[in-house]
């Protein structure tokens, strides 16, 4: 709860110290937006535009799942937006490093064949390169005292329709 707050902290210092552009758009969610435009950009898809609408619903689950859930995963299965996420211990994540570690399935990923190695799940992966996904929205928490982070991207219109090819 503590962490949480400083780095929230942090975040609402800097935004204040600069004046408000048109379109404002949170470092982190620059981040997050810069990690996932880079691998669309890799394999030719367009860039994904920040969504407020989204940012928030992920913002209000990450706290519930910080404040009821112990920053376990959340359940996504019947939400109306696309959704990835992770979850990390004893370490300090960063939205690049989310990002990133849902690209690595890219590793595991065949395009031709639409298919994902066995044991892995490249989900995550082909949702960050869903052509058809236009906006994301994205939020962290952090949990004491194991340190865990849980981060949440939402995606809309969702991704990873089944028998669909992501790009
Ligand atoms: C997640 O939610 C769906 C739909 O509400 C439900 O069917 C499913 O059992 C839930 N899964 C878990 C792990 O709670
Ligand atoms: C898809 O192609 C890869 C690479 O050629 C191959 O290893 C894999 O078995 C194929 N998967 C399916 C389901 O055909």
């Amino acid at each position: 709860m503590k962490q949480f707050l400083l780095v929230f902290t942090v975040l609402l210092c800097r935004a204040a110290a600069q004046p408000p552009p048109a379109v404002v758009i949170p470092p982190d969610g620059q981040e997050y937006l810069d990690a996932h435009n880079k691998a669309r950009a890799d394999v030719g898809v367009g860039p994904l535009k920040w969504n407020f609408q989204l940012a928030k619903a992920t913002s209000l689950l990450v706290r519930f799942q910080r404040d009821r859930e112990n920053c376990r995963f959340a359940n996504l299965t019947s939400g109306k937006y696309g959704g990835n996420q992770m979850w990390a211990t004893g370490e300090v994540v960063t939205p690049r490093r989310v990002v990133e570690n849902w690209v690595s399935e890219k590793l595991y990923y065949t395009h031709d064949n639409n298919s994902c190695a066995p044991d892995h799940r490249c989900g995550v992966y082909t949702q960050v390169v869903w052509r058809s996904s236009a906006e994301l929205g994205c939020a962290m928490a952090s949990c004491l005292p194991d340190q865990s982070t849980l981060a949440i991207c939402f995606y809309n219109p969702p991704g990873n329709v089944i028998g669909e090819s992501p790009y």
